[in-house]
């Protein structure tokens, strides 16, 4: 099989820093209009190393939809129309513990959900209200995979944590990182809630690569101080080696 007839192995999510994939191959572009309107961008399908992959940028190509904005539901919606049965979510997050530092990829197993006023369900008084299973809010086969890969790839990998997904789009207070920490949290970002529920809804396999951009507020080594360049330094070095790694998914 080649091309349109052969199945999606997965869909990557790409969130801020990860506007595309620069190595996908055979692009063919899905405008795709869901009952819940527009995704936030064109999901782009095509071939990547030994797969065949999904990418949708979860802010837009050009950054545009921020975190409170965006139609998570579109979003998912799409890339299951397209015939993805799994998704992996790549979210760029502040570290709140030492394990977490910036630059540091990890594939965290738990969530908190911080997030209000968003759309949380596919399920809007239609129907049986759906109660989804979300003790194990990330997909264990899902998150095996990507910790196999990402040892494959020889890229170091964070192996869980707890994601404290917050609203935005403003950063947080030092107090609020600090209830965060306090309640268990090792890092924290404003687009992993909804997404991981609704995928959950959806019945997608979903996991997280989370990418550590800056230590979240209050959290640095007391003589840092974080400029804009240091956040787009981190990016740019943290999300260098994630291609590799997505190229050695075996599933
Ligand atoms: N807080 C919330 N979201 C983020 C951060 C942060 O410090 N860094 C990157 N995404």
């Amino acid at each position: 099989m080649s091309g349109a007839d052969r199945a999606i192995d997965f869909a990557v999510i790409g969130g801020t820093g990860l506007y595309r994939l620069a190595e996908l191959e055979g692009v063919e572009t899905h405008a795709v209009e869901t009952p819940w309107g527009t995704p936030s961008a064109p999901v782009r399908v095509g071939g990547f190393g030994p797969h065949r992959i999904a990418f949708l940028a979860r802010h837009g190509e050009g950054h545009a939809v921020p975190p409170h904005r965006i139609n998570y539901r579109a979003n998912l919606w799409a890339l299951k129309s397209l015939g993805a049965t799994r998704v992996v979510a790549v979210n760029s997050v502040g570290g709140i513990t030492e394990a977490w530092g910036p630059r540091v990829i990890g594939v965290p197993d738990q969530l908190i959900d911080y997030t209000h006023g968003r759309a949380v369900s596919l399920w809007d008084g239609e129907g049986e209200a759906l109660h989804v299973d979300f003790g194990e809010p990330y997909t264990p086969a899902l998150r095996r995979a990507l910790l196999a890969a990402a040892a494959a790839a020889g890229v170091p990998v964070v192996d869980g944590g707890c994601y404290g997904a917050t609203q935005g789009p403003r950063l947080e207070t030092k107090a609020e990182i600090e209830r965060l920490r306090r309640d268990g949290c090792d890092l924290v970002g404003m687009t992993g809630m909804p997404e991981a529920a609704l995928a959950r809804e959806l019945g997608l396999d979903y996991a997280c690569l989370a990418i550590v951009a800056n230590w979240a507020a209050g959290r640095a080594p007391e003589d840092e101080v974080i400029t804009l360049e240091d956040v787009l330094a981190n990016m740019a070095a943290a999300t260098e080696p994630l291609p590799r790694l997505l190229r050695a998914l075996a599933f």
